[in-house]
Formats: structure tokens, C-alpha cells, sequence
């Protein structure tokens, strides 16, 4: 089996109903955070990483995720004859990428989009990225799992503590540290209530995983919502082998929950040279409006 981490498979056939009406006919993972749909940052943050080959699987109404990383050759011309050169690199770099597409007929659950990807993974350890996690460019976050990875040649969970009241929307490891960040996972459990969490470490969207899990999600059952899960896939894969957890201490945003989108875009559009310093003028006006009890006009 091959040891470095080539590929990034990123699940994108969910309905996206946390943000009905607008993934009616949309997909979810083209929402912009500012300028970029969600999808891209993750497609980014693999690039960065070193990983070059993507499978992006993908369901009904998702076929704008496709034309977004493919040539657009009427734009590019335009673009070109009007002089918008960095604006043209951009664009054109969207579809340098190597993306492969496998559609998930049925929305089965995450454990069944990653066995879609069998046959694009074949034998080798690969990255899952849920692209609605969104994780800020300048972090290392998965760059920090391949290196455990590279050491511990066995699966890697980014984990995030949360609070209790949250600890339902996940799937939570029990563990034990064993080093700097390190946990080995004794137990998961997928969206526990309070009083059967594990703990309060929670999965994120970001996991290293081996080619064995395909077996072991061949034979799943179904889980939690009645879909194939892939915390319990990855509980079965602990009878047979070690997993490990990577507790990370950044910044977090589920743009899969409007709240948490709306941080991410406030947070890009501060950090956006083009826009910062109009908008957090703007920010700065409504919060003192705010402050005063006023809400914005
Ligand atoms: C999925 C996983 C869950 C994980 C979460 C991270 O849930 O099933 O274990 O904690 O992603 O975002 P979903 O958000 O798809 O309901």
C-alpha cells in the first residue's frame, strides 16, 4: 500500500436541507463564502497539501460543481480580450485541477458516498474533506494529519471539542491522549444526546482513512437516520486495527449551518484585501447600532 496521501475525496451528494430554499435546485457546495463556492476552499486546502487527485461525489442538481472546475472557454475570452489577466489565471487554474466525479444515486449517508469512491481509491490511503467544514487557508490542519499519518500508518480523525449542548450534531470519539494532540480511539458513537456522549471530542470534516474501511462499508448496515454511516464504519474497523484522533485547536466554521456560514463569510470579507477596510467600517456602524438597541436601517 502506498504511503503518502494522493487523493482527496470530497462527499457532495447531501440535499443540502439545512439551507432549503436555496439548495432547492443549487448545491449546497456551491455557495460562495465572498467570491468562492465552499467546495473550492477544501479543494484549495488539498492542493496545498500536496494532493493532486480529487474525486468529488456528487448526486442530483449538482452539475454546477462540475462546470465550476471545468474550462469556460466563452469567459476566458472574454476576460482575456478585456483585460482582466489575474481574474483570467484564476479562472483558468479552476480547471488544471484533476477532478474526477462519481454519482451517488441515493443520498444513503456519508459512510455510502466513501464507497462510491472504491473503485478511484483502489489501495492506497486517501483524504475525506466534508467540504462544508470550512478551515482557514493559512492553517495545517490536514497537512498536520498526513504527518501523523505518515507516522502512524493508520487512520486519522480531526477531532474539535465542542460544548455538550452542540456534542448531538456529531459523530464523538472515547479516547485516550497519547501525545501531543494524539488520541487512540477506543470507541465512537454517531450523534450521541448529551448523557450518552462518549465525550465532548467531536468529528470534523477531515479524516485520513486506509483502504480497508471499503470492506467494512460493503457490509454496513444502516445506522443512525437510517443511513450508512461512516463512525461506525470506521468502530468496526476497530476490531481489526488502531485509529487515531488529531485534536485541533483552530478555527472551525459549519458553513452547513447558517450560522456558522455567515461567520465564515463575515470573518473572509474582514480578511479580504479588496473589501476589508468598506467592511469593517460597515461592521463597526451596525454593531455600535446594535450596541444602542437599534437595528440596522
Ligand atoms: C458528518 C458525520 C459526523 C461528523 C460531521 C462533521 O455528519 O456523520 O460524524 O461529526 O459530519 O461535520 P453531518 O454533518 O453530515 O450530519
Amino acid at each position: 500500500m502506498s504511503e503518502t496521501i494522493k487523493k482527496a475525496i470530497f462527499p457532495a451528494a447531501g440535499l443540502g436541507t439545512r439551507f432549503l430554499p436555496a439548495t432547492k435546485a443549487s448545491p449546497k457546495e456551491m455557495l460562495p463564502i465572498v467570491d468562492k463556492p465552499m467546495i473550492q476552499y477544501g479543494v484549495e486546502e488539498a492542493i496545498s497539501c500536496g494532493i493532486n487527485e480529487f474525486l468529488i461525489i456528487t448526486g442530483k442538481h449538482k452539475r454546477s460543481i462540475e462546470d465550476h472546475f471545468d474550462c469556460a472557454f466563452e469567459l476566458e475570452d472574454n476576460l482575456k480580450k478585456s483585460g482582466k489577466q489575474q481574474l483570467l489565471e484564476e479562472i483558468k487554474r479552476l480547471n488544471q485541477t484533476n477532478i474526477a466525479y462519481i454519482r451517488q444515486g441515493y443520498a444513503l449517508g456519508l459512510g455510502h458516498a466513501i464507497l462510491c469512491a472504491k473503485p478511484f481509491v483502489k489501495e492506497e490511503p486517501f483524504a475525506v474533506i466534508l467540504s462544508d467544514d470550512i478551515i482557514p487557508p493559512e492553517d495545517t490542519l490536514l497537512r498536520d494529519m498526513m504527518l501523523i499519518y505518515g507516522k502512524l500508518k493508520s487512520p486519522i480523525l480531526a477531532l474539535q471539542q465542542v460544548s455538550m449542548s452542540e456534542i448531538h450534531r456529531y459523530g464523538v470519539i472515547d479516547g485516550v491522549r497519547e501525545g501531543d494532540g494524539v488520541y487512540r480511539v477506543n470507541n465512537l458513537v454517531e450523534k450521541p444526546t448529551r448523557e450518552s456522549a462518549p465525550s465532548d471530542l467531536a468529528i470534523i470534516g477531515r479524516y485520513i482513512l486506509t483502504p480497508d474501511i471499503f470492506d467494512v462499508l460493503a457490509k454496513a448496515e444502516p445506522g443512525k437516520g437510517g443511513e450508512i454511516q461512516l463512525t461506525d464504519a470506521i468502530g468496526t474497523l476497530l476490531q481489526s486495527r488502531p485509529v487515531y484522533g488529531f485534536l485541533y485547536k483552530g478555527k472551525r466554521y459549519d458553513a452547513g449551518d447558517k450560522l456558522g456560514y455567515l461567520k465564515a463569510t463575515v470573518d473572509f470579507a474582514i480578511k479580504n484585501p479588496d473589501l476589508s477596510g468598506e467592511f469593517k467600517s460597515y461592521l463597526l456602524a451596525v454593531a455600535k447600532k446594535i450596541g444602542n438597541g437599534k437595528l440596522p436601517e
